[in-house]
């Protein structure tokens, strides 16, 4: 194929992916095509163009940003806070038009933070973040990394797009959760995270943040460059940008407040975060005539929902020490609903942060869910009647052990390599569902095994033996079996697992997996220096830097020469799978199976050259159905999707 044919194709299937969410093609098929393209690029780079599908993440870490002007002021909106302001602003606007015809849009208001992205001769050219409003910073080799965002596009005359930059509420918790095993602080909110990955100095960061882009302006030099909103939207939307499909054509105040009461109902079930509904007047002309105050269009408000928030009393601080070592204060809360959900705990970080809210036990607090399950304390609102002041503790709460806060770090850990409840973690982590899926082997028995010694090193969980299992508490000779058993089928899983229940920083399933089939054995990975770790794929100085630390440190290679000797699976074929029986074809999973799990039905089609994906669509090719299937079924349905049960499923495989 020729080169620019490859690109184009490539690109029509990151629209369909990341844009429109429905992919034609397998990650692998995708994946081989990217390869194919590398391998013509590395043949000859002068090939190389600036708007290819490889040119995403390039260049290196820069010092600082610059700062550009705005081709208009970015400002922001007016808001409103409930019926009566958002019917206000409704007859400010009829009033201004005098009795002349109009419509709204109403668009939901992501959570996130705008972005000025500016193209010409259909290339990505620039683009700036909102900074002051008048000014910005140049993002650009960041903004390259968010796959939504096209980095070329049909439309040859300069014109600028304007939208937010998000990030997904799943990828905000998968942050969160390295972040909080790393014993760094977690995001607030997806916002805030949104922002941070954005402006990372390092555009490879950005890139591993899988942030999102959702436009909603088109300019041309600096002013509308559409008759109206909607039509503004469609055009980008043809132009290949991600456009918001929540967004609807309103006729008057009251259609305005149905939708917002509609995606107030749905808010809980949407994959991102938003704070509330933009209604802007449709036609440019009228927006021109209605003008600007001093600070806001007239022409737009912003409706704002409630805060997901609850008051609660924090009965108690404790502190708990995580697999780095790291020391993370805990809020134990009256358990309250908060828009639905029951919280009874929450991170409080660590001892500046709690100095902050200036919080002690027994104060009564209020707790704010943003993007996360886990909630976080937001203020103080009164002081318990004998508070009890928190101080972080001067040695390991498990081991007693000597703790440290390293300079510039606001984080205290434990330094002791052995300390049981680092050990703990580290051992229930190897030994979970996603990992090495020791069947039996969970909290309980973890707790029993590091505290009775049977258990100093991962390791040694290859050396356990039926009848020290079967004298434990609560333990028999059927239940240590099963534990056994589940112990030596974990040494059939395949590396990348084994990789993640290594528990090195800033390495999880995903790198695990392309550190596999990247260099296909644990000793090439061990051996591996650092140019060489990142020629892997999303591998940049961060998690090289952290893999040449782990394996450096002397207990981590005696480690992983005891997992080698247990007879651990450490050399690893990378599955080319575009030729199994399910390629090509996409899935979603729904309701209970009588005997697979979601996981293994979907682990099943994976192996088989399958897609799976959460929704359907009109390229869904076979919905798996259940028991209890509910409103995919009926989608599936109304869409003529055939339906498959489990045993159909199986024979499709066979
Ligand atoms: S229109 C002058 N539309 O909310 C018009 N903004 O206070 C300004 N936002 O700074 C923006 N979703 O970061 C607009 N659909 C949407 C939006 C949206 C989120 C953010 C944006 C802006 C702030 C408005």
């Amino acid at each position: 194929m020729e080169i620019e044919q490859l690109r184009e194709e490539l690109r029509r299937h990151e629209h369909l992916y990341y844009v429109l969410d429905s992919p034609e093609i397998t990650d692998a098929e995708y994946d081989k095509l990217m390869r194919e393209l590398k391998k013509l690029e590395d043949a000859d780079p002068s090939l190389i163009t600036p708007d290819s599908p490889t040119q995403r993440v390039g260049g290196a870490p820069r010092e600082g940003f610059t700062k550009l002007p705005h081709s208009s002021p970015m400002l922001s909106l007016d808001n409103a806070l409930n019926e009566g302001e958002l019917r206000d602003f409704d007859r400010r606007v009829r009033e201004l038009l005098g009795d002349e015809p109009f419509q709204y849009v109403a668009e939901l208001k992501l959570d996130g933070l705008s972005m000025a992205t500016h193209y010409d001769g259909g290339q990505l050219e620039l683009a700036l973040t909102r900074g002051d409003g008048a000014t910005g910073e140049d993002v650009t080799p960041n903004a390259r990394t968010i796959r939504s965002l096209p980095l070329k596009t049909t439309e040859l005359t300069p014109f600028e797009a304007r939208g937010e930059v998000i990030i997904s509420n799943k990828a905000f918790q998968r942050l969160n959760e390295d972040r909080e095993e790393e014993g760094l602080p977690r995001y607030a909110n997806p916002r805030n995270s949104a922002a941070g990955s954005l402006r990372m100095l390092d555009p490879q960061v950005t890139a591993a943040r899988q942030l999102d882009y959702y436009a909603y302006f088109y300019l041309t030099n600096g002013q509308p460059g559409a008759p109206s909103h909607s039509e503004a939207l469609a055009k980008l939307s043809r132009l290949g940008f991600k456009v918001n499909p929540a967004h609807r054509v309103c006729p008057d105040v009251e259609s305005l407040l149905d939708f917002i009461r509609e995606y107030e109902a749905q808010r809980e079930t949407l994959p991102y975060e938003i704070d509330g509904v933009v209604a802007k007047v449709d036609s440019i002309d009228q927006q021109n005539r209605l003008g600007w105050t001093a600070k806001f269009p007239r022409w737009a408000i912003a409706f704002k929902y409630a805060a997901r928030q609850a008051e609660t009393i924090v009965e108690k601080i404790d502190v708990q020490v995580g697999r780095t070592g790291a020391l993370t204060p805990v809020a134990h809360l009256k358990p309250v609903s908060v828009s639905g959900v029951t919280v009874s705990r929450s991170t409080l970080h660590n001892e500046d942060e709690i100095a902050r809210l200036g919080l002690a036990e027994g104060d009564t607090v209020v707790v704010e869910r943003s993007g996360d399950v886990i909630p976080k304390v937001v203020k103080v609102i009164a002081e318990g009647a004998d508070r009890k002041l928190f101080t972080m503790p001067t040695a390991c709460p498990v081991c007693q052990g000597k703790v440290v806060r390293p300079e510039g770090e606001v984080i205290w850990r434990c330094v002791n390599v052995n300390c049981p409840a680092r050990l703990k973690n580290s051992v229930r982590h190897f030994a979970s569902r996603n990992v090495m899926d020791i069947t039996g082997l969970g909290k309980e028995l973890v707790d029993q095994v590091v505290d009775k010694g049977l258990v100093k090193s991962i390791a040694d969980i290859y050396e356990l033996k039926a009848e020290d299992l079967a004298a434990l508490e609560r333990m028999g000779q059927k239940s240590a079996e099963r534990v056994m058993a589940g112990i030596a089928k974990s040494k059939t899983l395949p590396l990348p697992r084994v990789i993640n229940g290594l528990g090195i920083p800033f390495v999880g399933e995903r790198t695990g997996q392309i550190l596999a089939d990247h260099f296909g054995s644990l000793d090439a990975i061990r051996s591996a220096d650092e140019p060489s770790l990142q020629q892997a794929e999303e591998v940049g100085p961060k998690v090289s830097q952290s893999i040449l630390r782990f394996f450096e440190d002397e207990h981590n290679k005696a480690l992983v020469d005891r997992l080698a000797a247990a007879g651990l699976t450490l050399t690893h074929q990378k599955v080319d799978r575009s030729g199994g029986p399910l390629a090509g074809l996409t899935f979603v999973i729904t309701g209970t199976l009588p005997t697979l799990s979601r996981d293994e039905a979907k682990a099943l089609i994976e192996n088989a050259g399958g897609k799976v994906s959460g929704s359907v669509s009109k390229k869904t090719s076979y919905l798996v159905a259940g028991e209890e299937a509910g409103s995919k079924l009926d989608k599936a349905k109304e869409l003529n999707i055939p339906i498959l049960d489990e045993a159909a499923l199986q024979s499709k495989i066979a």
